[in-house]
């Protein structure tokens, strides 16, 4: 390797001219690109789009220009500025997009800049099959890297995170791993062909210092200040966010909005209802005890009432399926149960599983990096695979739409 690279710096002219032909193969340098890219929804997915992006330094006069794709000319929208937490120069531009053509692609990019983004919205009625990865803990950097490839590689038409990004624990000190995360969101989760895939995101407990998460609230538009929210895709899907014990406490206001905001949207026996949190009421590898009680005691009765077949869980860094369960008993048909899915394990160091004799809810659990990817059809059950990092995958099942 060393005479290799001796034999190279005798060429010194060879090397100008590769040096020249890089620079005009490789496109933007990292460095004209923006600092971060998050696309979330507050409202209607199937109509709005709510894009934050990241600059080191303020912009004189920000917009953000967008268009259907293939429509000539661009619209231009002035988006909303504020500063990221303990970084004095940087700064979030939000812009909502809303009137959207529902299942349609659309094109944006911040004003100065040549190479568009592009995103697509949510079908307003299933008319086709949806694609979604799960997954949570995803650490700023290492595996992150991979599974955000292997996320994108999937085209999914979103992802739902279940808390513990950066690990930065809401802390100024940290700040750096903020931007690492961001970083690999845009050079690994984006990719190539500049698509961006929206992502819905629940609280962890490395969000907080505390009483406040101010990273977790300057980087997701969506649930807001509340820390907990559900969105409604047209009449097939409702997604909660729930927070398990970090700003938001379980018992009292939290459930209360929850049992309604839940018992509302399970009148309709055709709409699918999946809550994702961060702390596992059953988990793979931490001890049933704390916040996974008040789970089972707060949430758990709610989930089996309104119908919820599954629900994604995280905080314990490895990988989970359990048996579907009810009153705490294993159920022999999924339509009988819910099915605990989890257990974060995105891009944070894995952990040891605890052995299977002390876990019997378990039906599978492994100490392993990966993320859900499942398909929801416009009718029949939905499809899983848990992908590892190497893209394969090591469970598959299928699971009702409601119990
Ligand atoms: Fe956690
Ligand atoms: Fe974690």
């Amino acid at each position: 390797m060393k005479q290799r690279w001796r034999d190279f710096g005798d060429y010194g002219i060879t090397r100008g001219i590769l040096a020249i032909v890089l620079g005009l193969l490789i496109p933007a340098a990292a460095e004209d690109e923006v600092e971060g890219l998050i696309l979330t929804w507050q409202r209607d997915p199937s109509t709005t789009m709510t894009i934050d992006w990241h600059e080191a330094a303020p912009l004189a006069k920000p917009r953000l220009l967008h268009r259907r794709k293939g429509a000539e000319g661009w619209t231009s929208a002035t988006p909303v500025e504020s500063k990221f937490p303990h970084a004095p120069e940087r700064r979030v531009y939000r812009v909502e997009l809303s009137g959207l053509e529902p299942d349609a692609e659309y094109e944006f990019r911040p004003a100065g800049r040549e190479q568009p983004y592009h995103f697509r919205t949510m079908p307003a009625r299933l008319t086709r099959t949806l694609r979604v990865v799960a997954g949570g803990d995803t650490a700023p950097a290492g595996v992150f890297e991979k599974i955000n490839a292997l996320a994108a590689s999937l085209k999914p038409d979103f992802i739902l995170w279940g808390g513990d990004y950066s690990y930065s624990d809401g802390q100024a000190r940290e700040i750096k791993k903020e931007i690492l995360w961001h970083r690999n969101i845009r050079d690994h989760l984006i990719g190539p062909d500049r698509r961006v895939i929206p992502v819905i995101a629940a609280i962890g407990n490395h969000e907080v210092n505390s009483t406040v998460a101010p990273y977790y609230e300057a980087n997701f538009a969506f649930p807001g200040e509340e820390t907990y929210g559900v969105l409604d895709f047209g009449d097939y899907l409702s997604v909660w966010v729930l927070d398990t014990n970090h700003r938001a406490r379980i018992a009292g206001k939290q459930t209360d909005w929850f049992a309604e905001s839940l018992a509302a949207r399970a009148k309709d026996p055709r709409r699918l209802l999946i809550p994702v949190y961060h702390v596992p009421a059953y988990p793979s590898v931490r001890k049933d005890e704390g916040t996974t009680l008040d789970i089972r005691k707060h949430w758990v009765p709610l989930f089996e009432k309104a119908g919820v077949s599954l629900a994604f869980e995280h905080h314990d860094h490895a990988y989970k399926r359990t048996h579907p369960l009810l009153g705490g008993e294993i159920q022999d048909d999924p339509a009988k149960g819910v099915t605990y899915l989890g257990d974060g394990a995105w891009g944070a160091s894995i952990r040891k599983v605890r052995p299977p004799a002390e876990v019997p809810h378990l039906a599978v659990s492994r100490s392993v990096n990966h993320l859900f990817f499942f398909e929801i059809p416009p009718d029949g059950p939905l499809k899983f695979q848990a992908l590892d990092v190497a893209g394969g995958a090591f469970d598959r099942f299928e699971l009702p739409r409601r119990r």
